[in-house]
């Protein structure tokens, strides 16, 4: 039996949720450093609200319109990561901004996954279906997810982790979507991992 500890991450999505699933299923291993503690929805509807259910992963939905003041929103944010003693976030779909209180809480501790090459189709309103629009009609030659470390600027913050994938003379958007999807699948755990162990090593 492993006897390492592991290192509590709160997943935050808005839909689908395969990357969410992807780090649910990497952390069933007893030697991956993590364990997803909290899944935290900005949609009531979201399908990664099932996978966390099916996990039996404590899920909430937090939604700004729900509260008076973005300062109330951002406290319930943090008061909800603290309960759960949670220590890394990865944002996996999320699709709103992560309130600056937060991002100042966890510094170097919240993560995203963006599925082109960034620095280039980054930033607001890149998101889905219109990354990889972007990313043939620039006609590249090369796509893949990139996990960054996130601030307060959309897209923006230190790349972590990069995969290339190639983009085909005859890709579709759908086509190249899956393509990196795939590979998001592969890389974001793989980050995680590493964030977390780094964690560990400075204890
Ligand atoms: C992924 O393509 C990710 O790179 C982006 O949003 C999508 C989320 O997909 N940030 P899923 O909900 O994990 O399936």
């Amino acid at each position: 039996m492993s006897m390492a500890r592991k290192v509590k991450v709160a997943v935050l999505i808005s839909g689908s949720g395969t990357n969410l699933q992807s780090l649910i299923d990497s952390c069933a291993d007893e030697n991956f450093p993590t364990e997803i503690a909290l899944v935290i929805s900005s949609k009531k509807k979201a399908f990664g609200l099932e996978r966390a259910r099916n996990h039996s992963i404590p899920a909430v939905v937090l939604r700004k319109k729900d509260f008076g003041t973005e300062q109330q929103y951002a406290d319930k944010m943090l008061k909800t990561l603290k309960e759960h003693h949670i220590e890394i976030v990865c944002l996996a779909g999320y699709l709103k901004l992560i309130p600056s209180s937060i991002v100042r809480c966890f510094e170097n501790r919240i993560l995203n996954i963006h599925p082109a090459l960034l620095p280039k189709f980054g930033g607001a309103g890149m998101y889905g279906m219109r990354v990889h629009e972007a990313v043939i009609a620039a006609g590249e030659s090369e796509s893949g997810p990139t996990v960054h470390i996130v601030n307060e600027v959309y897209d923006h913050g230190r790349v972590f982790m990069q995969r290339k994938v190639p983009v085909l003379p005859d890709d579709t958007p759908e086509v190249l979507q899956k393509r990196v999807l795939a590979v998001e699948h592969e890389l974001y755990p793989e980050a995680l991992e590493k964030l977390a162990k780094e964690i560990v090593s400075k204890e």
